[in-house]
């Protein structure tokens, strides 16, 4: 029997791709809206809201950049100007960058990794409403999460994490699929 609504579902997930390669050409602030509208759907034991996001777009990419780059020049003072000139540029792959990040709301381990992972959910569904809106877009991160400067650019207190950069823009080319396990061998079905 035919399931359509499954169907769409499985083909939504199943065709999104991590998407690198995008215009430079800015999306409307109301598609961009529905992208952190989706990622609050996202299922939050004692519905703590634990999100934040902060969209980086136009020149604010560069003050982002500004904060990378003095992480880098800190770690490695002696950096080329060439080397951090291509730190700067990383910024600039896409016209829209979302900082999605973990707000604490509790000092409680548990309920700590319960809020982080479901703001990892609502970086998901953000993607797939990306995709179903025809975007493209990837999620980063890398040691740029863990950089004091671009952490406190995006107003992270000690307790807060930055779970994702998602880049946003239209698509320029879409990579072929990365391979997935089959199901039965990731799978142990007990029944008894
Ligand atoms: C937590 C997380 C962090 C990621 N960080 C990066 C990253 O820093 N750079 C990158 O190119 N891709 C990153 N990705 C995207 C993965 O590389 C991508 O999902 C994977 O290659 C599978 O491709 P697909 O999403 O098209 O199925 C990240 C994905 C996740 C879930």
């Amino acid at each position: 029997m035919t399931n359509p609504a499954l169907d769409a579902v499985q083909e939504c997930i199943s065709q999104r791709r991590s998407v690198e390669a995008v215009r430079d050409t800015p999306i409307d602030r109301g598609r961009l809206h529905a992208l952190i509208a989706a990622a609050l759907w996202a299922p939050n034991h004692k519905l703590s809201l634990p999100f934040a996001f902060v969209v980086a777009s136009g020149a604010a990419r560069d003050a982002l950049a500004d904060a990378h780059a003095q992480a880098r020049r800190r770690v490695a003072p002696g950096m080329s100007d060439e080397a951090m000139r291509a730190q700067r540029a990383l910024t600039r792959r896409a016209p829209h960058i979302i900082v999605c990040i973990h707000r604490a709301t509790d000092d409680d381990p548990v309920r700590r990794r319960e809020d982080r992972d479901t703001v990892a959910a609502g970086v998901q569904n953000l993607l797939l409403a990306a995709h179903a809106d025809g975007l493209g877009a990837i999620w980063r991160t890398g040691a740029f999460v863990d950089e004091p400067e671009v952490r406190a650019h995006v107003g992270c207190r000690d307790e807060d994490e930055i779970v994702g950069f998602v880049y946003v823009g239209e698509p320029e080319s879409v990579p072929p699929a990365p391979p997935r396990p089959a199901v039965d061998d990731v799978t142990q079905w007990r029944d008894a």
